[in-house]
């Protein structure tokens, strides 16, 4: 697996990944605004090269914000987005972050399964926070206090 920050010119491949991945997905304005935004951004590709998940982080004083995590359909379930979430606290301690927050879906138990396990606890409920299908959807609300790593 290779790491390194994305950029601009990977923006069309993390957008296949991301419309094959979510019901509601980020645009590539999203992608391009958070670039311009300096927010810390990664892809993780193959050895050849070809990328297969990335994720995204905003450093907000002492707080790392996870804002995008994800593993195209076709490599998920092989231990890619625990890797990928690795990267993401190894990357929160080096900097001066005291807690990793996240919102999810009240649906995704799969991304539920994989941030408790890594050590998350659920925070709060924001009610009717994203669109879907029938209307409105639920996020959860997660944190890790990196205060407990360190
Ligand atoms: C969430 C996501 C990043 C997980 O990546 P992944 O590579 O599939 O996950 P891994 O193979 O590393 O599995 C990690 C853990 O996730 C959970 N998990 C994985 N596949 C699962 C499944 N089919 N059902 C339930 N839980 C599952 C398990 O807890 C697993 O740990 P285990 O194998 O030790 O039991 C990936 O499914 C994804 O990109 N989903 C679409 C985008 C998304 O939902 N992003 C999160 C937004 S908050």
């Amino acid at each position: 697996m290779k790491v390194r920050a994305m950029q601009k010119k990977d923006i069309a491949d993390v957008i296949t990944i991301e419309q094959s991945a979510n019901q509601f997905p980020w645009t590539e304005k999203n992608f391009e605004d958070s670039l311009a935004a300096g927010h810390h951004a990664w892809v993780f590709c193959h050895d050849s090269d070809k990328i297969f998940g990335y994720t995204i982080v905003q450093s907000v004083i002492d707080e790392a914000h996870l804002l995008n995590i994800c593993v195209s359909p076709a490599d998920q379930g092989q231990g890619w987005g625990r890797k990928i979430l690795n990267h993401v606290i190894d990357f929160s301690l080096s900097i001066p972050s005291s807690l990793i927050v996240l919102e999810v879906r009240g649906s995704n138990h799969r991304a539920q399964q994989l941030y408790l396990q890594s050590g998350f606890n659920e925070m709060s409920v924001r009610k009717d926070y994203y669109p879907a299908e029938n209307g409105r959807e639920d996020a959860i609300l997660m944190g890790m206090d990196m205060t407990f790593l360190v």
